[in-house]
Formats: C-alpha cells, sequence, structure tokens
C-alpha cells in the first residue's frame, strides 16, 4: 500500500520519556499526568502491583491509540519492572498494538468454528473490500484488518471483534452495512485514538541477533520474569504456607488409582 506517514520499521523504537520530568506541552508527558490518578487506582485495587499491568496497558492504548515505547517505559517504572517485562506481556496479546493502527481494528477469527461457518469467504470478502491483507492498515488510516486465533465465541461463528467489541454471524451483507456506518461515521462503536498517524503494519519485526527495544540492558531478557524475579513463585509460597494445601493434596492423593501404599503420607 502506498500514502502512508509512516514507514515499517523493523522495531518499536526507543523511549524519549523520562521519569519525573514532565515537559510541558509534550503529549506523552500529559497523558501520563492525565492518568496518574486513574493508575494508582488500578495499582490499588491488587495486592501485587504487578497485577495492574494489564488494565494499565489497556488503559494506555485507549488515550495513546497503542503501546508505544514510552507506554512501555512507563509502565515499567510505575510497577517496578523491567521494560522486558511489560513488552514480553504487550507483544504476547493481540489485545495490544505496539505500533499506531486504523481507528477501527477489525480482528476475524480465523479457528476451527468460525471456518467450518464461512470465515474464509468472510476473510477474503474483507481484503478485497479494504483493498488490504493480514496485518496490514488502509492508506487512509481508517481501517486495520488482522486474522486472529479463537475469540471464543464459536457458537456463533463466523465472528469477529471490532475494537475489540464483538460481532456474531457475519455475512458478506453485514460486513457491507458495518463498513459504510464506520466510513460514515454512524458506526456504535466508537473509533480508536489516533496520537500518531498509521504505517502500513502494526506488526513488529524482530530482527535477528538484536534485543528488543524493552530488552536493552536487560542481561536475560528471555527470562525476564524468571531467575531472580520471585513473583512466579509467590502464589506456591503461599499454597505451601497454608495448613489446608497438604489436607487438599492428601485428599487428592487417596484417589490417585495407581497410588502405591503409604506413598500418600509421604514415606
Ligand atoms: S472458532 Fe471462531 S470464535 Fe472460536
Amino acid at each position: 500500500m502506498n500514502g502512508h506517514a509512516t514507514s515499517d520499521a523493523p522495531d518499536v523504537g526507543v523511549p524519549d520519556w523520562t521519569p519525573g520530568v514532565h515537559r510541558a506541552g509534550n503529549v506523552f508527558d500529559e497523558m501520563i499526568a492525565r492518568l496518574g490518578p486513574e493508575v494508582d487506582a488500578l495499582v490499588a485495587q491488587y495486592e501485587d502491583s504487578r497485577s495492574a499491568l494489564l488494565p494499565i496497558a489497556h488503559l494506555y492504548q485507549e488515550h495513546e491509540g497503542y503501546v508505544s515505547p514510552n507506554g512501555i517505559a512507563a509502565i515499567a517504572h510505575r510497577l517496578g519492572l523491567t521494560p522486558a517485562v511489560v513488552e514480553s506481556t504487550v507483544s504476547f496479546y493481540t489485545l495490544f498494538y505496539r505500533k499506531p493502527v486504523g481507528k477501527y481494528m477489525l480482528q476475524v477469527c480465523r479457528n476451527l468454528s468460525c471456518m467450518l461457518n464461512g470465515a474464509e469467504e468472510i476473510m477474503a470478502y474483507f481484503r478485497e473490500r479494504l483493498g488490504v491483507g493480514h496485518l496490514e492498515t488502509t492508506a487512509d488510516g481508517l481501517f486495520s484488518y488482522e486474522e486472529v486465533e479463537c475469540l471464543a465465541a464459536c457458537d456463533r461463528a463466523p465472528c469477529m471483534q471490532i475494537n475489540l467489541e464483538f460481532f456474531y454471524g457475519l455475512t458478506k451483507a453485514n460486513v457491507d452495512d458495518m463498513l459504510a456506518a464506520m466510513r460514515g461515521g454512524t458506526f456504535g462503536v466508537k473509533p480508536l485514538v489516533q496520537t500518531k498517524p498509521p504505517g502500513r503494519s502494526w506488526h513488529v519485526v524482530q530482527e535477528a541477533g538484536k534485543k528488543s527495544a524493552g530488552g536493552v540492558g536487560v542481561v536475560d531478557p528471555n527470562n525476564a520474569g524468571g531467575l531472580g524475579d520471585r513473583s512466579g513463585i509467590i502464589m506456591l509460597d503461599r499454597l505451601l504456607a497454608d495448613p489446608s494445601f497438604a489436607q487438599r493434596t492428601h485428599e487428592r492423593a487417596v484417589h490417585e488409582p495407581n497410588l502405591q501404599p503409604g506413598e500418600e503420607h509421604g514415606h
């Protein structure tokens, strides 16, 4: 596709946000200051602040249109995590976009139930009507299109999400109606915020042999939640400290058909 304002860089760039520094007039800094109380309220809902990572990423995306390198840096700083941890979480889900996207994110399910109920035809129709393929954004920046895995609405296949809202029982006719409503500004789902013009794709291609932006300075970014980070084993510690845990494991053990005599008591 031609006519896009930005190119497809192989990475998502490095943040220019600095903790504790507010640059008057800087869009990102203004957003962080504005969202501060809401972020604090989200963190306060959890015993472990790390649990607020996903809701905060959703909040930033709602206001920035995507989770930018600055967003990743700010979330990491707020939660006391490395940017590698935040980036690895955000990059895991198709719910988050690490580059600017269109005002309408169209995500069509391509999994089994949907395929058996006509998703292939629907996907082909979207591609034809929009003139873009999987993981591409239209030149006018209005639509981003992606084919995703099961959306957990298999009983109402074929289905899709538009800006993360569900739409079921897709047909060519209702696809036409929805696209017309989005183009005409009358669609029932709010368009996404666009703080930057989208490029051809929001897909992030990692350059072979190079660390991603969030992993720079991290010794082992692929093990960001592992050694040296106890958050993953806190739950196990708590279970083991719970006196009723031993009883529960014993109950399970005595129902194990292959159990040898004495094993249920740990002998
Ligand atoms: S297969 Fe499409 S929602 Fe499950």
